[in-house]
């Protein structure tokens, strides 16, 4: 695949994958990008993820067609795009690695026998590299997603390539809306590091971009400017749309009862968006893409262990050490004897900025009662002011 006039998609879908980055379900499998920027001196932008050596390295013989590549600029060290370096540099040996210093000291930690002497061309933020018609540039993007990221922007073919920035769960070969998964990735992987990625954005303010190429998901082309919006949103934690999330653990069914009747509350009275999550059984991932969504979050839960239910815990420090902020909650607590729930999930907030507490929140004792459905429309009716 051609991208303007000398950029060619080297990259490979992975439909085998079962765990993204060790956790993350990717029912349309997962795409690594890579591109050979094809000039006077011909530059290789990453490589891939180490299951696809041989397709991958086949995509780039094709393209060069028998020329030597000089540069391969490596923009993020992760496995899933750094994984063939070495190999790479068994099937071309005269290239020189292009890297910063902070991807050079990881390299060698990655690849304990690769010698790269006389092989490194070391860059500093803001360098530039000229290929011909092509000028690179490099920024900088510490912490979007790891320390050593940097993105290249051609002012030529005006192309940011932007490391995992912009990127998305799921093949190139399956079609599916970019927003959804792209948001799952984003906050998954990316979320806690919003004020990195607010940088990145002013730095690309400054640029005329035509096109983006990431290492994940498709090359965009058209209408940038919702991707960045969508971007700007996501890393300043402002709320996307107005919604309710219900996210809740429930052991025989009695906590679960009560977030029923509140969906089916919230939806007569006609409230935006209801979505509901069984903690043990629905996507973590997706309850946690849809709480940074969203305005307002419901959680339910039970006492556990004196403490809250092993999902619920997980749950909320999911959303905390991903900056979780300037959200509305209510708490649904259930407790057959000494019920903690709500004191504790609340206290674990506490560092959480901007967060505004429901003043109605619901106390089961074991299954519901009439108070606790009176408690339950008086929630519904707050969440739907
Ligand atoms: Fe796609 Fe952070 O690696």
């Amino acid at each position: 695949m051609k991208i303007g006039n000398d950029i060619y998609y080297v990259g490979v879908n992975d439909h085998q994958v079962d765990l993204f980055e060790g956790q993350y379900v990717v029912p349309n499998g997962m795409s690594y990008n890579s591109y050979v920027i094809m000039d006077e001196k011909i530059a290789v932008m990453d490589t891939v993820d180490a299951n696809f050596k041989a397709e991958w390295l086949a995509n780039v013989a094709k393209v060069l067609n028998g020329a030597k590549p000089d540069y391969l600029v490596v923009q993020h060290m992760e496995p899933d795009h750094a994984a063939n370096i070495e190999n790479f540099m068994k099937a071309y040996p005269d290239t020189t690695v292009v890297a910063n210093t902070k991807t050079f000291t990881m390299m060698g930690n990655f690849f304990r026998n690769l010698n790269l002497d006389g092989k490194k061309l070391v860059v500093a933020n803001g360098d530039s590299l000229t290929l011909g018609k092509h000028m690179l540039t490099f920024v900088f993007a510490p912490m979007v997603h790891w320390p050593e990221v940097m993105v290249t922007y051609d002012s030529t073919d005006k192309v940011l390539f932007s490391a995992d920035g912009f990127g998305k769960f799921g093949a190139l070969d399956v079609e599916e809306d970019w927003d959804c998964e792209a948001r799952r990735y984003y906050i998954g992987i990316v979320g806690k590091y919003g004020a990195q990625v607010q940088k990145l954005l002013k730095a690309a303010e400054t640029l005329d971009i035509q096109t983006i190429c990431p290492l994940h998901g498709p090359i965009l082309t058209e209408n940038l400017g919702h991707y960045l919006e969508k971007y700007d949103i996501w890393s300043s934690y402002k709320v996307e749309s107005e919604g309710v999330v219900i996210a809740y653990t429930s052991v025989y069914g009695n906590t679960k009862k009560a977030v029923e009747l509140l969906a089916q509350k919230l939806e007569e009275k006609g409230c935006p968006k209801v979505t509901v999550f069984d903690l043990a059984r629905d996507d973590m991932a997706e309850a946690v893409e849809d709480a940074f969504r969203y305005g307002k979050l419901v959680l339910a839960t039970i006492t556990y262990n004196g403490d809250i239910f092993p999902f619920m815990r997980t749950y909320i420090e999911n959303l905390t050490e991903r900056s979780y902020q300037n959200r509305t909650i209510g708490l649904i607590e259930n407790g057959s004897w000494a019920p903690a729930a709500a004191r504790i999930m609340q206290g674990m907030f506490e560092k959480s900025k901007n967060i505004t507490w429901l003043e109605n929140n619901v106390k089961i004792t074991s299954s519901l009662s009439e108070a606790n459905e009176a408690e339950i429309e008086a929630m519904a009716e707050e969440l739907c002011k």
